[in-house]
């Protein structure tokens, strides 16, 4: 049997520090399925095949590595597709009381999968995807934040956006 894991997130959009866990990940399993999920508290950016293209174009060299949309619980999608391990990755402290209570309802609702959190790399600590939105936003630098693809596409998203609907956009 084939160890599966699933990495769900928003991605919106992905980040260097998504890119560092997924390349983690990516040695620790067999196949690595990054589930591209709705949180239903924020507004995104990006669609979901957007956030689901661009997540495959940064992962194109990490053969075990896919990238799909899912709807509906994330239990249901990871047993769907054979998979016992939820990764998450964490950061700061901040993290932890709102992954831990999703990481507690997840064994709640399906207790044969376990939700493992893997440490962000030290330098990715202060990197979220609201933080890269806000720089692209300002026409900030990008450089080592996020994977080429994605500055590409913040630079396009933004330059299409008139003014009035850049700071609306933004969660
Ligand atoms: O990157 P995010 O925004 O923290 O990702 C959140 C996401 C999409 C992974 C989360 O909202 C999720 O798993 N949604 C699916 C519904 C679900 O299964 N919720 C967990 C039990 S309450």
């Amino acid at each position: 049997m084939p160890n599966i894991a699933i990495y769900p997130g928003s991605f919106d959009p992905a980040t260097n520090g998504h890119a560092d866990v997924i390349a983690r990940a990516s040695r620790l399993f067999d196949r690595v399925i990054i589930a591209v999920g709705r949180n239903s508290q924020k507004q995104p950016l990006f669609s979901v095949e957007e956030r689901v293209a661009l997540l495959q174009e940064t992962c194109q060299n990490m053969t075990n590595v896919t990238a799909e949309p899912f709807d509906g619980m994330l239990v249901d999608f990871a047993r769907g597709n054979g998979a016992k391990v939820i990764i998450k990755g964490l950061r700061a402290v901040s993290d932890f009381e709102y992954e831990f209570q999703m990481a507690l309802a997840n064994r709640h609702l399906a207790p044969d999968v376990e939700t493992l959190f893997l440490m962000t790399s030290a330098h990715h600590l202060y990197l979220s995807s609201s933080i890269v939105k806000e720089i692209a936003r300002l026409n900030g630098d990008l450089t080592a934040l996020v994977p080429d693809a994605v500055a590409v596409a913040l630079r396009a998203k933004f330059a299409l956006q008139p003014d009035e609907l850049r700071s609306e956009r933004l969660p």
